[in-house]
C-alpha cells in the first residue's frame, strides 16, 4: 500500500515530538506537557504504524513496550574492551593512585579528575550508528557479553535514537543499568505479598531485571541509566576531556550523573568523596563509592591499560555495607500492638563502622525462606539509618546445623497465646495491655517526640517503670510519679527527676491530633490522628461515631474504622481516655488559622490529568498551606493529585508507591488538615 506523504510527514513529526517529550520527563524531570497529551500523541503513532507496519522502524517510540521473548541472548563481542577498576580501599590508597599518575605523567600540578558517584548496578554498552541505537549489550567478561537489545529498548531514559546532529558515525556509549532506592522496595514488597522471592539488593534486581529474556518483564521494572563512557568511535570525535565528552552526549539526550564534576588533584578528590559519602544516603540509589578518571583523553592515552583496569582511574570504595558474622540465637520481640519480630542476636561484627550485634528477621515465613538457623554463618547488611537486616545465610561447609527455628506459640513476656493476623504472617500476642512488653511500647509511644514528646522519659526509664510496677498506663505518668519517686530510680538525680516533671507537665498541652496519635490505635499514624481531628473537631465525637461515621473520613477504610470503633469501645481504653482527661491533658479545640500556613510544610505534591480546577488556582492554594508542587513524580513526591485522563505519571507514581489522591481525595486532604 502507497503511504501518503502528509501521514508520512506526520509520522515523522510525531516521532520528533514524544521522543522530545519522553527526554523531558524521563531524563530532566521536567515534564512540557500533561501526561494525557503524551498519551494521545503516542497513540497516534501507534495507529498509524498498525496502518501502515512498513513504517515501523526500530528507533520508533513505540518500539518499547518489549517484544517476544527470546531463547537466549546472543553473544556479542566488545571491540573496544569494557574494563573494570581498580580500588582504592582507603585515603591511602587514593594518595598512591595520585601520585602513580603523576609520576607516570611526569607533571608536578595537580590532576583535573572527572569524578562520578559509582553507580551499583550492571555495565552496558549501547551502539548508536548514525544516531540510532542498534545494540545493547552486557558487559560480560569484558570482551563478550550478552545482547540484551530488546530489554534496553524499555528503559524509558535510554534514546532509542540521539538528538540533535554531530553524531560520530558510530557511538558505542557505555554506563550503568541501576534500579533506585524506591523502585527496588516497591518490587520487593509487591514479590512479597505474592510470595515470590525478593531480591537480595538493587545491584542483583536491576541484573534480574535486565537479563530477562521476556522483555515484557523488563518493561514493568524501574531501570535507569546514566552514561560515564564509551566504547567504539568512529566518523567523528568527541571531545578532548572525559568530562566535555560526557556533557556533549548528553547534550544528545543521553542521561548523565548530576554528580558528575572536575576536580583539582588529591585535595579536590578527597572533598569529593567526603561530599559524596555525607549524602550518600540521600541519593535515590545505591552507591558503593567514587570514581575518579583523569580527565584529559590524552593524558589517559598515554597513562594505558594494566591487565583489566585502566591507570587513569580508581574506584574510591566506602567500607562494605555488608558483613558476615555468626548469629547466636533468635530472640522473640513484643512490639507496641503485640506483633511478634523474631530478632537475630550476633556475634558483635562492624559494618560499616557501627558496630552491629542484632538485626531484624522479620518474621517466621523469611526465616524459613532463607533457612537460617542458630549458629549459621550469615551475612548482615547496615544501609543508612535502616535497621540492619539478615540478608542470607553464608554457605556451611559442615553438614551439621542446628533444627530448624521454631515460633513458640506463647508471648514470652506475658505468656498469653499467640494469634495469627489477618493476613497470616504478622503473628500477634493476645495480651494486649495485660504484656508488660506492650505496655512499654505503648507507654514509649506515648512518651515519642511526634506524640506528646515527653523530654527525657527514654526507653530505659520506661522498662524500670514498668518493671517495679511503678507505671500500668500512660495516665499513671502524670498520676504516680514525683519527683522524690523518680530521684530514687537508676540513673535518675534529683535534677533530672525535677526536669523529667516539668516536662510531663508541659507535655499536657497538645493538640487533639497529637493526642489521637500517642494513644497508639492501630493503623492510626500521623496523618490519620490529622485527619480524624480535623473531621471530628472534638474528641467526644470521635469516640462515640458509629462506624459508618468513621468511614466518611478521609483516608479511612473500613479496617482502621473497625480498630477504631473497638478501641473506643474497650472498657479499659475508655478508662485510660478519662483518666488522662482528669490528669489534665487539654488542647485548642479549633485549628488557629495562622498555623495554616505550614500544615503541609514540607509536603511535595504533583498534579496530573484535566482536573475541575484551573491547575495554577490549585497549585497556589498548596502552596499557601506550605508544599511544594512539583512538575515530575520521583521519589520524594508525597502525593500524585489525578484528574481524568492521567497518563504515565500515575503509572510511574504507582511504581514509586506515591500515595494517589483523586480531586476528593484532595479536597478530603485539605479538609482533614482544616484548610477546606
Ligand atoms: S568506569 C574504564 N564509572 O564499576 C572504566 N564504572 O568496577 C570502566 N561503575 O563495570 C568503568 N559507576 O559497572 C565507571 N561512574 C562509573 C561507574 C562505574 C559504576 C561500575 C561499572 C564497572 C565497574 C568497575
Amino acid at each position: 500500500m502507497q503511504v501518503p506523504l502528509a501521514t508520512l510527514e506526520r509520522v515523522h513529526e510525531l516521532r520528533n515530538q514524544i521522543d522530545q517529550h519522553n527526554y523531558h520527563y524521563y531524563v530532566l524531570d521536567d515534564p512540557l506537557i500533561p501526561d494525557s497529551e503524551f498519551d494521545r500523541l503516542l497513540s497516534e503513532l501507534q495507529e498509524l504504524e498498525a496502518c501502515y507496519p512498513e513504517l515501523i522502524t526500530p528507533d520508533s517510540p513505540t518500539q518499547r513496550v518489549g517484544a517476544q521473548p527470546l531463547e537466549y541472548f546472543a553473544e556479542v563481542l566488545h571491540k573496544v574492551p569494557m574494563l573494570s577498576l581498580s580500588n582504592a580501599l582507603n585515603d591511602q590508597e587514593l594518595e598512591d593512585f595520585d601520585r602513580r599518575v603523576r609520576e607516570r605523567l611526569e607533571v608536578a600540578f595537580p590532576i583535573i579528575y572527572a569524578a562520578e558517584p559509582k553507580l551499583d548496578g550492571l555495565a552496558v554498552n549501547l551502539r548508536y550508528e548514525s544516531g540510532v541505537l542498534v545494540q545493547g549489550a552486557t558487559r560480560g567478561d569484558g570482551i563478550t557479553g550478552e545482547d540484551v537489545t530488546q530489554n534496553v529498548r524499555t528503559i524509558p531514559s535510554i534514546p532509542l535514537r540521539l538528538m540533535g546532529s554531530g553524531w560520530p558515525e558510530v557511538l558505542e556509549v557505555r554506563g550503568e543499568v541501576y534500579m533506585p532506592t524506591a523502585g527496588f522496595r516497591k518490587l520487593n514488597l509487591d514479590a512479597l505479598a505474592k510470595g515470590e522471592k525478593t531480591f537480595a539488593n538493587p545491584r542483583n534486581a536491576a541484573a534480574g531485571s535486565l537479563r530477562q529474556l521476556d522483555s515484557r518483564i523488563t518493561t514493568q521494572r524501574p531501570l535507569e541509566f546514566v552514561c560515564y563512557g564509551f566504547g567504539e568511535l568512529s566518523g567523528g570525535d568527541l571531545a578532548s576531556t572525559h568530562s566535555a565528552a560526557v556533557h556533549k552526549v548528553a547534550a544528545w539526550g543521553m542521561p548523565i550523573s548530576p554528580e558528575l564534576q572536575s576536580v583539582a588533584g588529591l585535595s579536590g578528590c578527597r572533598r569529593y568523596f567526603d561530599a559524596i559519602n555525607e549524602r550518600r544516603f540521600e541519593l535515590d540509589y545505591e552507591i558503593d563509592g567514587v570514581v575518579f578518571k583523569v580527565d584529559s583523553l590524552q593524558h589517559q592515552r598515554s597513562l594505558g591499560t594494566l591487565s583489566r583496569a585502566p591507570r587513569w582511574a580508581v574506584a574510591r570504595k566506602f567500607p562494605p555495607q555488608e558483613e558476615a558474622t555468626r548469629l547466636l540465637g533468635i530472640d522473640i520481640q513484643v512490639g507496641r500492638t503485640g506483633a511478634i519480630t523474631p530478632v537475630a542476636r550476633l556475634e558483635p561484627v562492624s559494618v560499616a563502622g557501627v558496630t552491629v550485634t542484632n538485626a531484624t528477621l522479620h518474621n517466621a515465613d523469611e526465616i524459613r525462606r532463607k533457612d537460617i538457623r542458630v549458629g549459621d554463618r550469615v551475612i548482615v547488611r547496615r544501609a543508612g539509618d535502616v535497621i540492619p537486616q539478615v540478608v542470607r545465610v553464608v554457605p556451611q561447609d559442615s553438614g551439621t546445623r542446628e533444627p530448624e527455628f521454631v515460633m513458640p506459640s506463647h508471648c514470652p513476656e506475658c505468656q498469653s497465646e499467640l494469634i495469627r493476623d489477618g493476613d497470616g504472617v504478622v503473628l500477634r500476642c493476645s495480651g494486649g495491655l495485660f504484656c508488660p512488653a506492650q505496655r512499654k511500647e505503648a507507654i514509649k509511644h506515648f512518651a515519642s517526640r511526634r506524640a506528646l514528646d515527653i523530654e527525657g522519659l527514654g526507653d530505659k526509664l520506661v522498662d524500670q517503670l514498668v518493671d517495679k510496677g511503678l507505671v500500668e498506663s500512660p495516665a499513671d505518668l502524670y498520676l504516680k510519679l514525683n519527683p522524690e519517686l523518680l530521684a530514687g530510680l537508676e540513673r535518675m538525680g534529683p535534677k533530672s527527676a525535677k526536669n523529667l516533671c516539668d516536662a510531663i507537665e508541659k507535655s499536657k498541652t497538645t493538640t487533639l491530633a497529637r493526642f489521637l496519635y500517642a494513644l497508639g490505635i492501630r493503623e492510626v499514624g500521623e496523618s490519620t490522628a490529622h485527619s480524624l481531628a480535623g473531621f471530628f473537631g472534638n474528641l467526644q465525637a470521635l469516640t462515640t461515631a458509629e462506624r459508618e461515621t468513621l468511614l466518611q473520613v478521609p483516608d479511612i477504610g473500613p479496617i482502621v474504622a473497625d480498630h477504631l470503633y473497638t478501641f473506643f469501645r474497650q472498657q479499659h481504653n475508655q478508662e485510660v481516655l478519662d483518666d488522662l482527661l482528669a490528669a489534665g491533658i487539654s488542647w485548642k479545640e479549633v485549628d488557629q488559622p495562622e498555623a495554616k500556613q505550614t500544615l503541609l510544610a514540607g509536603k511535595t505534591l504533583v498534579l496530573t490529568g484535566t482536573l475541575s480546577r484551573p491547575r495554577a488556582e490549585i497549585k497556589e492554594q498548596l502552596q499557601a498551606l506550605g508544599a511544594k508542587v512539583s512538575g515530575s513524580v520521583s521519589a520524594k513526591t508525597d502525593y500524585l493529585v489525578v484528574g481524568t485522563d492521567a497518563g504515565s505519571k500515575l503509572d510511574k507514581a504507582q511504581n514509586l508507591g506515591v500515595t494517589v489522591l483523586d480531586e476528593s481525595g484532595l479536597e478530603a486532604l485539605l479538609r482533614s488538615i482544616g484548610a477546606a
